[in-house]
């Protein structure tokens, strides 16, 4: 054969990536290595949020990595925000779910579904019935959003009064209980990216002048209380969450107190003793340190389009104990075995990110079937 192999070793393997091959435990789950697929909505549910057969092949085909995060995943009707993006709080949710556990499981891998509730960030056309988005206040992210009939600017939300902030804990709790009757091996709230728990966080989306809005301890409140309502339904053991301090996405701002908010979330939620912490992180190094030490338990840190030739580095210094990538495993079904032998990767294609068929999902080659060829 002429030219490059996809199996030519494209570089000298680093010592740093041989820090992700060894085992870690995660709760009470001892992981086969330290890589972990970042959670990825890719709009693929039945219009009732019923995730289908491909999604079972999609998640079993990847579960190669230590440990799956699935897409976000609506905990109530309220919390959806994409189109066709999968729920969590019916029977023929875990039913379906059950179907996608059931796949990882049969593959040697382990799944957690991550419960994101969309707050404001939601359009009435995307949701099953129509309602205006929640959101700690009345403020609308200034940004518009992907619907049926294209791209439209994104409502002012309700205000959650404080009896609904209460339901919603309840709603994240009940989902909670779903997904380990699904099969999952745990829950990830997505206290990230500009969605419901991180508008609390941020004075920008939050002027609530209850309890949950205000000063930093109020307005990590929410966070608090939904992982420790999860907790004690299912288990610190198999409760987790994911942060991202400092993100300026969806009019999110966190103003120059957010370092200072996280110190103080993150050495409350220490005190759970959670299944994992997981930053999304981009900048704040100093943070990330002092997170690290407030954390006691297991870290996963995400560093967006972090290079290949930087896999493995943050566990080889200790920083995090697992590593997640997104689109390089959306992209490489056979990420593990690529990392190992130095293999090419496929490129991700985001046309077909969200939404569609099994064209850019369960599709990408894995380098078996190229030998085949
Ligand atoms: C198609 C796509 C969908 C995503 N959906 C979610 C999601 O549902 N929940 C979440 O926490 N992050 C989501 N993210 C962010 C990823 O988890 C990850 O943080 C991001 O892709 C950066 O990592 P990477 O450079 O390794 O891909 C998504 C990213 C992509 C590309």
């Amino acid at each position: 054969m002429e030219g490059p192999s996809p199996f030519s070793v494209v570089f000298e393997k680093e010592p740093a990536m041989n820090s992700l091959f060894s085992p870690v435990r995660i709760g009470g789950l001892e992981l086969s290595n330290r890589l972990v697929m970042a959670p990825m909505t890719r709009s693929r549910a039945d219009a009732g949020g019923v995730p289908g057969g491909l999604a079972a092949e999609y998640y079993a085909q990847r579960a190669g990595v230590g440990l799956i995060v699935t897409e976000g995943t609506q905990p109530s009707d309220d919390g959806q925000g994409y189109m066709t993006t999968p729920g969590i709080y019916t029977p023929a949710h875990v039913a379906g779910w059950r179907k996608v556990t059931d796949a990882v499981h049969g593959k040697g891998g382990h799944i957690f579904i991550q419960l994101m509730h969309a707050g404001r960030m939601s359009h009435p056309d995307n949701t099953p019935h129509h309602r205006q988005g929640v959101a700690p206040s009345a403020i609308a992210p200034d940004t518009p959003i992907f619907t049926p009939k294209g791209m439209q600017d994104i409502p002012q939300p309700r205000s959650l009064a404080t009896d609904d902030v209460r339901r919603t804990v309840a709603d994240f709790r009940d989902a909670a209980r779903h997904a380990i009757a699904a099969g999952a091996d745990g829950v990830e709230i997505h206290g990230a990216n500009g969605y419901l728990v991180q508008q609390f966080i941020a004075p920008s989306a939050n002027t609530r002048t209850d309890a949950y809005g205000g000063s930093i301890e109020n307005r990590a409140r929410f966070a608090i209380e939904v992982a420790t309502a999860i907790a004690g339904e299912i288990g610190a053991d198999r409760t987790a969450i994911r942060l991202s301090p400092g993100i300026t996405m969806w009019g999110i701002d966190e103003g120059a107190e957010g370092p200072d908010l996280y110190r103080h979330l993150v050495g409350e939620l220490d005190k759970l003793s959670l299944a994992y912490l997981h930053i999304m992180h981009q900048g704040d190094e100093r943070l990330l340190a002092d997170l690290r030490r407030l954390w006691r338990g297991k870290l996963i840190v995400n560093r967006p389009g972090r290079p290949r030739d930087r896999i493995g580095s943050d566990v080889a210094a200790g920083l995090a104990d697992l590593e997640a990538y997104g689109q390089m495993i959306l992209a490489n079904p056979d990420f593990i075995a690529r990392l190992k032998s130095g293999a090419l990767l496929n490129e991700a294609d985001r046309t077909t990110f969200f939404g569609g068929t099994a064209r850019g999902y369960t599709d990408y080659p894995a380098l078996d079937a190229i030998a085949a060829v």
